[in-house]
């Protein structure tokens, strides 16, 4: 029986990470958030629901770090942006309590962090659209418009732009926290990705997001096709991913997919590649844990649509947090 801890059970990473570790009857599930309101705590007993600190604010990792000692925790599933590079600075500290982390490495991290970075990290490896940082030299690039502004450090869509000619281009001046980046016109597919501890990509399954809502995909499907699982399988080789990642890529003028960013965590649509074949937060448990997974795992086209779901409870179980969050959580 191994002991696991979920973060951010009140997003949809979170509850899918929870759903695909309750299955199993060698795992025993607790469930973290920073809200007493976080669905996902009420999958799990009432002795296994923990409040913690929000994972920006300073106490967060040695809360984290003590609640594990404290549970006995041996894999901790962070599925929050803003945890990981905190978590992942202190992989050893959580190894000293027994705790390991499954989650990609801090440079990997680091790399996904920034856009431009990333670009720069995969052109060797895969097609990237042309990106520079918006500055004068880059504005001063041979560019075909439309192009994209977007921030290097972005998510959730926030500050993208479409820029229709030089002249509003020009307009935007220096701002190197931004890049310029060639537009890609084409369809757009998320791949997820589970890599082994090594580095060998053990599957990569694309999605279409057919129906997004507050930045998560409720309704899409998976797709086999070669060219998006060998392109989303060389960015995780080119980052060094281990674990798991969503590999966003997007169709290119001249009909080939191109990277457009990579979410170095689980996304809130993992239920659907789970139905599809790929069991990516079991799998990920057991090469964790040091147990033998298959060398690559296949899957089914499979098409999804999603609902809210009630659970009832005694107002009295409500867990009572400070952090009064209303957030929806991450998205993808
Ligand atoms: N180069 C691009 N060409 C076309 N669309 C883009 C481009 N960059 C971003 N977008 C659009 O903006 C969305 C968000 O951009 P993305 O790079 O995924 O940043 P984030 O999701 O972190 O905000 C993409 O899903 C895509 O629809
Ligand atoms: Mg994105």
């Amino acid at each position: 029986m191994t002991r696991v801890l979920v973060t951010g059970v009140g997003g949809p990473a979170g509850v899918a990470v929870l759903r695909s570790l309750l299955k199993r009857e060698d795992v025993d599930v607790f469930a973290a958030d920073m809200d007493g309101w976080a669905s996902g705590l009420y999958l799990v007993g009432a002795d296994r629901r923990r409040i913690v600190p929000a994972g920006r604010s300073a106490g967060f990792v040695d809360h984290v770090i003590e609640q594990c000692r404290a549970d006995g925790i041996d894999v901790l599933f962070s599925t929050v942006d803003v945890e990981l590079p905190g978590l992942a600075v202190r992989r050893d500290d959580l190894l000293a309590v027994g705790t390991r982390l499954a989650a990609p490495s801090l440079v990997t991290l680091a790399v996904c962090l920034d856009k431009y970075l990333l670009a720069e990290r995969c052109s060797a490896s895969v097609t990237v659209p042309t990106t520079r940082l918006l500055n004068g030299e880059g504005r001063d690039h041979d560019w075909s418009f439309p192009v994209i502004v977007k921030p290097r450090s972005g998510a959730g869509s926030r500050g993208v732009r479409l820029v229709e000619d030089r002249a509003a281009l020009e307009a935007l001046g220096d701002d190197e926290s931004n890049i310029i980046q060639e537009h890609l016109p084409g369809d757009e597919f998320s791949v997820d990705v589970l890599a082994g501890l090594d580095g060998s990509v053990i599957a990569a399954v694309p999605r279409s997001r057919e129906r997004v809502d507050s930045g998560v995909s409720i309704a899409g499907r998976t797709v086999r096709r070669a060219e998006l699982s060998d392109t989303a399988a060389a960015v995780a080789r080119a980052i060094g991913l281990s674990g798991v990642a969503n590999v966003q890529l997007r169709y290119s003028s001249s009909g080939v997919p191109a990277l457009l960013e990579v979410n170095p965590r689980f996304p809130g649509a993992m239920p659907l590649t789970i139905a599809s074949g790929v069991d990516m937060p079991s799998l990920l448990h057991d090469l964790v844990i040091g147990r033998d997974v298959p060398e690559t795992v296949d899957f089914v086209e499979l098409a999804n649509v999603r609902f809210l779901e009630d659970v009832f409870l005694d107002p009295a179980d409500v867990l009572v947090s400070e952090n009064a969050a209303h957030s929806d959580g991450p998205g993808e």
